[in-house]
């Protein structure tokens, strides 16, 4: 079947099967990569994207779900020159990726719940992020990434 939708603002179309899952779609049939598919099973938060303005895992649904739906993807959140926005700067000044796997994913509920609550405190970002795994960071540096996105002032060591 054909599935359109709105990706960033441009409308796309491709073909997809009923079991063909959004993930898949963004990726292989739309070209979108920057959604990092780690588990497949819900659990990693790595293909974390917006649908009509709502964080999904992307691994979750169907792309024929989406038909006609606003989807917003990592690609989408820099400004059309490169310049990242305030929580993409945010992680690399302040160190939030290392392998940069878990980053879309990340950025993608960052950008929710700041939406949601402009300024979390760090439990707050913490419970948050829950869906979202880093193998990397141990997760210090991401929430220190986000309160300085939130513009609040970043804890020199964040609790464990
Ligand atoms: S790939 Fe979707 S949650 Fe891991
Ligand atoms: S930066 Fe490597 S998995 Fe998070």
């Amino acid at each position: 079947m054909k599935v359109t939708m709105t990706v960033n603002g441009q409308t796309r179309t491709g073909e997809a099967e009923g079991r063909t899952l959004l993930s898949t779609f963004l990726r292989e049939t739309l070209g979108l990569t920057g959604t990092h598919v780690g588990c497949d099973t819900s659990q990693c938060g790595a293909c974390v994207v917006h649908v009509n303005g709502k964080d999904v895992k992307s691994c979750t649904m169907f792309a024929a779900e989406c038909d006609g739906a606003d989807v917003a993807t990592i690609e989408g959140q820099c400004a059309p020159d490169g310049t990242l926005n305030k929580i993409q700067q945010a992680f690399q000044d302040y160190h939030g990726l290392q392998c940069g796997f878990c980053t879309p994913g990340m950025v993608m509920s960052a950008a929710a719940l700041l939406r949601d609550n402009p300024t979390p405190s760090e439990a707050e970002i913490r419970e948050y992020l829950e869906g979202n795994i880093c193998r990397c960071t141990g997760y210090h540096n991401i929430v220190r990434a986000i309160m300085a996105a939130s513009g609040q002032e970043v804890p020199a060591v964040a609790a464990e």
